[in-house]
C-alpha cells in the first residue's frame, strides 16, 4: 500500500514539475510565472481542485510517443475567488510551449462543459506556442472544439481570458469571443499573423510587441479589455473583477458588505459642472463620488476615451456604468465609443447587472472618417443595445444631451426606467449657436440680432424643464442628492421584469 501511495506521489510530482526546472527558470527569467504559480495567485490559498493531472497525449508522428509529458501542458481545474467557485485552465509553456494538441483541447473543454453545467465563470491563462505543429488537424480540431464551447458559454457563465505570453494564430479567437481579455505589458501579445508573415505579405517591418502587444491592442485595436504590469497584477485585478460579477445568467451578482451610507450627501457635485458649458470636467469624479466606498474597475481604461465603462456598487450592489467624458472630443459619441459601450452594455444585459448611465454629450463626431468607417452602423449597435437591455436602467443627465445622442444614451424611449437631470442639464436638438445658424440664415450678418436669438433659444431649450413637461425627465434633481437618488432607484427597481418578443435571436448591427 506505502508503495503506491508514494507512487502516487512520485507521479504528481513529475506531473507538478511541467517542462523541468530548466524551462520553469527560463519562464521566471522572462518575468513570467508558471502555469501553476498563476493558479495559486488566482485562487484563494488552498482551493484549486486539479482535474487530469495524468492526462498525456497520443501522437506517435516525429517521436513524440517518447516524450509524453503527464498534463500535456495545460493545468485545469476548479476553485475558488473570494469563496465563489471559478472553473481555470491555465498553459504551461514549459511543456511544449504550451501548444494545443487533442488531449490538451480536451482538457479545456471538460471544464468549459462543466463549468457550462454548474453555472460558474471560466477563466483561461493563455501562454501558448498555438497549434501542436507534430499532431496537424488534430490541434486544429481541438481548437474548433474550444471555440464552439466559447460561444455556447457566451451569455451564460462570463468568461475571462489572460494573455500571458504568446497567443498567435488561430488561437486568438477564443480569447476574442470570450467577455474580457487582460494583457500583461511587454511578455504578452496576440496577432493572427506574426512579424514575419506580415514581413513577407505586406513587406511592414513590425515588432511582436508593436503588432500584437498590450498596448497594441488596449490603445488601437481595443481587442483587450486592460493592460497590467507583471503578471500578479493581473491576476489580483481578475479577482477583483471576479468579485462583480454573477456566476451564471442564472444567478444574481453578490451583494458585497458596505460601509459607505447609500443616502450620502456629496456637496461637492453641485460646484462640479463649470459655469461654461464648453468647459470640460472630469467625469470620473462623478462616478467615483456615486459609487460605494469609491471604488471603480474600469473597462477599456484606454481606449475610447470620450466614454467611460465600468463596474462600481451601489449598496453593495454591482452596477455597470456607461458614462459620457467631456475631457475627451467633448464627450461626443464615436465609432469607437459607440462600440465600446455597446459590447458594454450587453454584457450587463446578458448578466442581469443593473446600468447606469451619466450623459454629458454634444451628439456624434462629425466628419468624413467617421461616415465611411461607419459610424451610422456603429452608432446603431450602442442604440440597439441599450433599447434590447431588460435590466435595470437609470439615466442622469448632467449637461448636454443633444440630437440622436440623447435619444441613445439610455433615454426614457428606450425604456429607461429612472431618467434624472440635473438642473444644469441642456436636452435640445442641439446647442444654441449651432440652431440658430440654421433657423436664422439670413441674420447671420447681425451679430446682435444673432446674440439675441442664441439668448432665446438657450433660455427656452438650454435647460431639463422641457424634457421634464413632458415627462421624458423623471425628476430634476439636485447634483448633491445623486448617489441617493439613484441607489433609491435601483432599490425600487429590484423586482423589475421585463422580457423581449420571442426570436430565435435579434440581428444587432454586427
Ligand atoms: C510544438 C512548440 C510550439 C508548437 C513552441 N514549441 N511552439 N512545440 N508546437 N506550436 C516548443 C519549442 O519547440 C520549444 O521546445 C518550446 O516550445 C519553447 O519554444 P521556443 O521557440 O524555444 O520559445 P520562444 O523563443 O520563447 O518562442 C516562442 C514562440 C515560438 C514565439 C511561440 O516557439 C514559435 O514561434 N512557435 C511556433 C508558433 C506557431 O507558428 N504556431 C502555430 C501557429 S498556427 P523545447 O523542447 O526546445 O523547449 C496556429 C493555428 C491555430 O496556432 C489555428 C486555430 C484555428
Amino acid at each position: 500500500m506505502k508503495d503506491i501511495l508514494e507512487e502516487l506521489e512520485a507521479r504528481r510530482g513529475a506531473a507538478r514539475s511541467g517542462g523541468g526546472e530548466r524551462r520553469g527558470e527560463a519562464q521566471h527569467s522572462k518575468g513570467k510565472l508558471t502555469a501553476r504559480e498563476r493558479i495559486e495567485l488566482l485562487l484563494d490559498e488552498g482551493s484549486f481542485e486539479e482535474f487530469d493531472m495524468f492526462v498525456a497525449h497520443r501522437c506517435t508522428d516525429f517521436g513524440m510517443e517518447k516524450d509524453r509529458p503527464a498534463g500535456d501542458g495545460v493545468v485545469t481545474g476548479w476553485g475558488t475567488v473570494n469563496g465563489r467557485m471559478v472553473y481555470v485552465f491555465s498553459q504551461d509553456f514549459t511543456v511544449f510551449g504550451g501548444s494545443l494538441s487533442e488531449t490538451h483541447a480536451q482538457k479545456i473543454c471538460k471544464i468549459m462543459d462543466m463549468a457550462l453545467q454548474n453555472g460558474a465563470p471560466v477563466i483561461g491563462i493563455n501562454d501558448s506556442g498555438g497549434a501542436r505543429i507534430q499532431e496537424g488537424v488534430a490541434s486544429l480540431a481541438g481548437y474548433a472544439e474550444v471555440f464552439q464551447r466559447n460561444i455556447m458559454a457566451s451569455g451564460v457563465v462570463p468568461q475571462i481570458s489572460l494573455i500571458m505570453g504568446p497567443c498567435a494564430g488561430g488561437a486568438v479567437y477564443s480569447p476574442a469571443m470570450t467577455d474580457f481579455i487582460f494583457m500583461v505589458k511587454d511578455t504578452s501579445y496576440m496577432f493572427v499573423t506574426g512579424p514575419d508573415v506580415v514581413k513577407t505579405v505586406t513587406n511592414e517591418q513590425v515588432t511582436a510587441e508593436e503588432l500584437g502587444g498590450a498596448s497594441t491592442h488596449t490603445r488601437k485595436s481595443s481587442v483587450a479589455d486592460g493592460a497590467y504590469e507583471n503578471d500578479v497584477e493581473a491576476l489580483a485585478e481578475t479577482r477583483r473583477l471576479i468579485d462583480f460579477l454573477p456566476k451564471s445568467n442564472r444567478e444574481k451578482a453578490p451583494v458585497r458588505p458596505f460601509f459607505d451610507a447609500p443616502d450620502r450627501l456629496e456637496p461637492s457635485l453641485d460646484t462640479l459642472i463649470p459655469d461654461n458649458p464648453n468647459q470640460p470636467y472630469d467625469m470620473k469624479e462623478l462616478i467615483q463620488k456615486i459609487g460605494d466606498e469609491g471604488d471603480f474597475f474600469e473597462i477599456q481604461r484606454d481606449f475610447a476615451g470620450n466614454i467611460i465603462t465600468g463596474f462600481i456598487r451601489i449598496e453593495g450592489q454591482s452596477v455597470g456604468v456607461v458614462a459620457n467624458q467631456p475631457m475627451v472630443l467633448a464627450g461626443c459619441l464615436d465609432i469607437d465609443a459607440s462600440r465600446k459601450a455597446a459590447r458594454f452594455v450587453r454584457f450587463c444585459d446578458a448578466f442581469e447587472i443593473p446600468i447606469l448611465t451619466f450623459v454629458d454629450v454634444p451628439g456624434f463626431l462629425p466628419g468624413t472618417s467617421q461616415e465611411y468607417g461607419g459610424v451610422i452602423k456603429h452608432g446603431a449597435k450602442l442604440l440597439f443595445a441599450y433599447g434590447e437591455a431588460t435590466v435595470p436602467k437609470v439615466t442622469v443627465i448632467t449637461r448636454k444631451a443633444y440630437g440622436g445622442a440623447y435619444d441613445v444614451m439610455a433615454s426614457k424611449h428606450l425604456r429607461g426606467d429612472f431618467n434624472y437631470a440635473w438642473p444644469t442639464a441642456e436636452i435640445a436638438v442641439m446647442g444654441a449657436k449651432g440652431a440658430v445658424e440654421i433657423l436664422y440664415r439670413s441674420e447671420l450678418a447681425d451679430r446682435d440680432r444673432i446674440a439675441g436669438r442664441v439668448k432665446d433659444y438657450e433660455d427656452r431649450f438650454a435647460n431639463p424643464f422641457v424634457a421634464a413637461e413632458k415627462g421624458f425627465i423623471d425628476e430634476v434633481i439636485m447634483p448633491h442628492s445623486t448617489r441617493r437618488r439613484v441607489a433609491r432607484a435601483f432599490a425600487a427597481l429590484r423586482g423589475k421584469k421585463l422580457s423581449n418578443p420571442w426570436k430565435k435571436h435579434d440581428n444587432i448591427p454586427l
